[in-house]
Formats: C-alpha cells, structure tokens, sequence
C-alpha cells in the first residue's frame, strides 16, 4: 500500500480535528483512496507563541517546503500572516494546499489559484465558507451549468447565535455576545464577527466563485450586528419578523451588488428557521430557481471534515465526477430490509 504524506500548518482546534479525522476515519480513507495518507509533519501553535514569525517557525517551514516526500500542505494557522506567504511557497514548491482561511482566500485567492494552475497542484478551500456545508464546490461544480443572479446567506455562527439569543430570550447584545464566545465559534477579535467583517470575507469569496470577477472584500458595504438593539426585536415580533445577519450578492441590469447587513426577515422564508450557530446559503440562478445550502457553518470538526475532504479529492484517482456504488465503498457491512422507523 501506497503512503501519501502530508503535512499539516497550524495545529489549533481545526489542525488538530483534521489530525484526529484522518485518524479515526482511515479505514474508511483507505478504502476511498486504496491507500493510507500519514501526517509527516506538524507545524503546531506551540511555535507561534512568541509573538511574532520566529526564526524557528521559519526554519520548521523550510523543512516542509524542502521535503520531496510531501505532496500536500493543509494550512490551518488562520490570519494572513504568515499563511499567506506559507501556502504561496508551498505551491511554488508544487505542493497541493487545501486551506480553511477565509482571510487569506479573499485577500489573495485570484493569484494563489494562479500560480496553483501554473505549477499544475491544487489550492482547495472548502472549509473557508461555512465550515462543513459544502458550499463552495456546490458553486464550482454541482452548479456549473448555472447562471447565478442572486446569493444570499447567514455566513456567520456567533451572530446568529446572538441575534437567536436576543430574539428569543429577550437578552442584551453584551451578555448574548459573552455567551456566543463561550460557545468557541468567535473569531479571536470579536469584532471580525459583530462587525460582519468575517461574513465579508465569505461574501467575497461566494461572489467571486458565483461570477468570475475579482470581488475585493473592501467593495462590499458592511454593516455588523452592535447597533441592534433589544428594542428592534420587540417590533420586529410584532410584524412577525425578526433580524438576521445577511450577506450576499445579486446582480440586476448587469451590475453587481454585495453586502453585509442586518435584515428583518419574515416567518414564512426559509432562512427564518436558521438559528443559533447554524449558517445556510439560498443561491439563485436563472435556470435552477433556488436552492439551499443548511448545515454547521463553523466549529472544530464541521470545519475540519471540509479540509479532509478537500485533502481527499486531490487523491481521488477519478478527478472528474463519477457517481458509483461498489464495494469498495460500502462501509456498511449489510443492509437490514426488515426495519422500519
Ligand atoms: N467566527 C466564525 C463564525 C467562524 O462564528 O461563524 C467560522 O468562520
């Protein structure tokens, strides 16, 4: 059997869940692949407490970029630096890289998917936009045929926990917010999530997928959650509506429009049942009407099971999409035709 060795940057809460997935999974892995992928090396947190890039960061970095055996880097260290820098070297080293950073895919996608095509390796970033919810490759592939006119969705898990909390138990914004961060979905900075900076990124990166233009994240008009008030939810029930977190795009008479906003939402559309940390996507195309994407926008293994399944697709031996049900597939030892629930 074949050994795939990879390496894996940034060993927090989603670096260390793609670490244990494989673990766990890798019977089933290796039935998918018909071989076994080993975690070679590990640049872990540990090195990045002293404030800044070390030069022992640096150094355990050259290491990996230097290393023949290594055909795919997973960067999980999140902020641009130094990751972006990490995952550009790394693809000039012709390195697959598959990523879960929102912030560095909308800064610099358009030129690391660039030099990732010139050096003939894949850069993936599923796990960039809502965590688990296969979102993105939603968009690239299962709606390639499809027009988009219009996305729009609740991208971020610690806001609509808040805006949940507030509607629903008649909290404050603070205490909602200290009770969001325990639940461990926040950003490091809360501002990235209250101030909508975080469902920016992701707007950027769906439009961009959804439209084939550059969208830079600093042309989206974003607005946070800090000025809803208790007092906003007390109407908004009483017209049987309430308030979310939108970010999304539409294009009218050829233009394209994007934001990141507080929304009163009615009862009778979709998106109103989405609550407390889950994130969902309703996409809009010409042909396909609406269709939407629900699930576990965020967390450790949501986010990590996006990264491992981009991992596995760069080994899938048949890259292009072919269903198929056989053997080797099957996890399940037998079927049982007689229950029934
Ligand atoms: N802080 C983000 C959220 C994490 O709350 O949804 C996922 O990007």
């Amino acid at each position: 059997i074949d050994m795939i060795k990879i390496a894996i940057m940034g060993f927090g809460t989603v670096g260390s869940g793609v670490y244990e997935i494989l673990e766990k999974n890798r019977e089933l892995i290796n039935r998918k692949l018909g071989e076994d992928i080993e975690v070679k090396t590990i640049l872990g947190r540990r090195l990045f407490s002293e404030n800044d890039i070390s030069k022992k960061i640096v150094k355990e970095f050259e290491k990996i970029e230097e290393d023949p055996e290594i055909e795919l880097v997973v960067e999980t260290m999140g902020g641009t630096t130094p990751a972006y820098e990490y995952i550009k070297r790394s693809l000039l080293a012709k390195k697959h890289v598959v990523t879960a950073n929102k912030a560095v895919v909308a800064a610099h996608g358009t030129e690391l998917l660039k030099i990732a095509h010139e050096c003939g390796v894949n850069f993936l970033f599923e796990a960039s936009v809502g965590g688990g919810i296969p979102i993105i490759r939603g968009l690239f592939s299962s709606l390639a045929g499809e027009n988009i006119k219009e996305i729009s969705g609740i991208l971020n898990g610690t806001t609509n926990y808040i805006l949940t909390k507030m509607d629903q138990e008649g909290s404050e914004f603070e205490d909602a917010l200290g009770a969001a961060q325990e639940y461990g979905y926040a950003e490091r900075e809360p501002e990235a999530d209250v101030e909508g900076y975080d469902t920016c990124r992701k707007v950027a990166i769906l439009a961009s997928i959804a439209t084939g233009l550059e969208v830079a994240y600093e042309d989206i008009y974003t607005e946070g959650i800090t000025k809803v008030d208790k007092i906003d939810f007390e109407y908004a029930q009483k017209m049987g509506t309430s308030i979310k977190l939108f970010g999304g795009m539409f294009i009218d008479d050829g233009k394209l429009y994007s934001y990141v906003c507080p929304m009163i939402i009615s009862s009778s559309d979709p998106l109103y049942m989405v609550k407390s940390v889950y994130n969902a996507v309703m996409i809009e195309g010409h042909t396909l009407g609406k269709t939407m994407f629900y699930g576990s926008g965020a967390g450790k293994y949501p986010t990590a099971s996006a990264v491992v399944a981009d991992v596995l697709s760069v080994f899938k031996k048949n890259n292009g999409f072919k269903p198929y049900w056989s053997e080797e597939r099957a996890y399940v030892e037998d079927m049982d035709k007689t229950s029934h629930r």
